[in-house]
């Protein structure tokens, strides 16, 4: 027989002996997300047994075999939440972050000063489509446009779409512009690949084994992508539109660059919530 608290012990020791950071929280999670309760449960009853039950033990046993060879929670969980939404997250599609979460707030509020009732959105290299999704659901009269290469992004940020009841979304695969070539927008947004190629072996092993690698690679430099999207938008975006970058780090001044080449004057640079700056918005 063996006790909750026991189990968490000795589950924050497996992880942080392999070198996962914030052990005792990822423990905690592994063991609410196997046994079906909530955090409260851990602790609150600290007598309750782990079932013997052979089901629930060996998902314990595989969820932590999983999290131990480093493989994302996210992936273990087979989701993740995104500004309130619930996605599907799985082997070939990024897992989106916090900062993104920022970049669609940022375009929520310069989309709300626009009062334009039907808004033309695009969304570049959408993943999970969580960008997407996210002004969609905020921006319900909006036509969203949201493209991928892959088309196993596609497939999950479709579903995703249908889960969250978001109907005001067409999924393209191919590569950027491609598929929409006939349209304009008002709103151009993308999280692109932005790592540069030989940084990507430096990344934590949940990214580096896990995460797609054509969802991280932005070539040497890491701008391959800002410079096709920018330098591809002339003629696509509308009067008075706006496009709005997540940046790699170091790569603001770099972009802002690209874009003051292409043409563009009106450029403002937004920090993250470590200050690191963050997010390019060009035409505010
Ligand atoms: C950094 S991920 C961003 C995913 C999502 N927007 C997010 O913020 O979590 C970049 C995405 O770009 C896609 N991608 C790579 N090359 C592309 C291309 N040429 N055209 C369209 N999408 C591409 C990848 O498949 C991946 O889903």
């Amino acid at each position: 027989m063996r006790y909750l608290v026991d189990k968490l012990r000795e589950i924050t020791t497996r992880l942080r002996n392999v070198g996962i950071r914030d052990a005792e929280r990822e423990a905690e999670a592994l063991l609410c997300l196997a046994l079906n309760i909530n955090k409260a449960a851990l602790y609150c009853h600290d007598l309750i047994e782990i079932s013997n039950e052979a089901s629930s033990a060996s998902k314990l046993d595989s969820m932590i075999a999983r999290r131990l060879a480093r493989q994302p929670f996210q992936y273990i969980a087979g989701e993740t939440e995104f500004l309130g939404l619930s996605l599907a997250v799985g082997t070939g599609v990024l897992i989106p972050r916090p900062e993104t979460e920022l970049l669609v707030e940022i375009v929520t509020g310069i989309i709300k000063v626009k009062h334009k009732p039907t808004l033309n959105v695009l969304d570049l290299c959408t993943g999970s489509g969580c960008i997407a999704l996210a002004l969609a659901k905020q921006f319900p009269t909006s036509v969203v446009h949201a493209v991928d290469i892959s088309e196993i992004a596609i497939r999950y940020a479709a579903a995703n779409a249908a889960t969250n009841n978001i109907n005001n979304i067409t999924f393209h695969t191919g590569s950027l512009y491609g598929p929409v070539q006939t349209h304009t927008f008002d709103v151009i947004v993308s999280n692109p690949p932005y790592i540069k190629t030989f940084d990507i072996a430096l990344l934590e092993p949940e990214i580096r084994l896990y995460e797609p690698v054509e969802a991280l690679d932005g070539g040497q430099d890491g701008l391959h992508f800002y410079k096709k999207i920018i330098t591809g938008a002339a003629g696509r975006l509308s009067e008075g539109g706006i496009m709005a970058f997540e940046l790699g780090d170091t790569l603001a001044a770099a972009v802002m660059e690209i874009a003051s080449e292409a043409g563009y004057s009106k450029l403002t640079l937004k920090s993250d919530y470590s200050s690191t700056e963050r997010f390019l918005i060009i035409n505010e």
